[in-house]
């Protein structure tokens, strides 16, 4: 095949999926009560991961995993974080249920197995179109104690 005529397939494919992925999208509708199709949750995942600089991503957790820090962390966390979450990470919280994407049950290998570098950026900066930004929440230097709390 000629190089053209590959390029020319690709395209056609690339732009054919995309064209199923936007009207699957608006035939099941904007409902905020909905779950994200598997796809959504896929790319927004896919694009939250490529968000994070590598040098973000490696760093690490300057707090020790001390009884006054995990105390600490607890406190914080109950006190910005457990509305929505839970006091457990289970998410299983009435905010949290009719939040859009509902909250993930952190306790889970999604969240756990999320580098350190990464839970903090996500923390610090938020995701974006969803209610989730801790900024507001967090005093300076926070973040990385409350983590401690979700990722021990
Ligand atoms: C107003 C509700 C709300 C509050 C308060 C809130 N969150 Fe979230 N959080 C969410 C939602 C909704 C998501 C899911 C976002 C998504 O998947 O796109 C989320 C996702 C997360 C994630 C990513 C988990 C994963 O596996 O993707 C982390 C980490 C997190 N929150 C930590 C915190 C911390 C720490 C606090 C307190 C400082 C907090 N959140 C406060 C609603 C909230």
């Amino acid at each position: 095949m000629k190089k053209r005529t590959l390029l020319l397939s690709i395209t056609v494919a690339g732009i054919a999926v995309a064209a199923a992925f936007g009207w699957m999208t608006i035939r099941r509708g904007f409902s905020a009560r909905d779950n994200p199709s598997a796809m959504e949750a896929y790319v927004a995942r896919t694009a939250r991961t490529l968000s994070i600089p590598a040098s973000e991503r490696e760093a690490k957790n300057p707090f020790a995993a001390t009884s006054e820090v995990l105390s600490e962390a607890r406190a914080h966390f109950a006190d910005h974080c457990a509305t929505c979450h839970g006091n457990d990470g289970s998410g299983k919280t009435e905010i949290g249920q009719n939040l859009y994407p509902k909250v993930p049950d952190m306790r889970q290998s999604e969240t756990q197995n999320l580098a350190d570098g990464q839970i903090y950026f996500i923390i610090h900066n938020g995701i974006r179109s969803e209610e989730e930004d801790e900024q507001r929440f967090l005093n300076e230097g926070k973040a990385p104690e409350t983590k401690r709390k979700i990722h021990r």
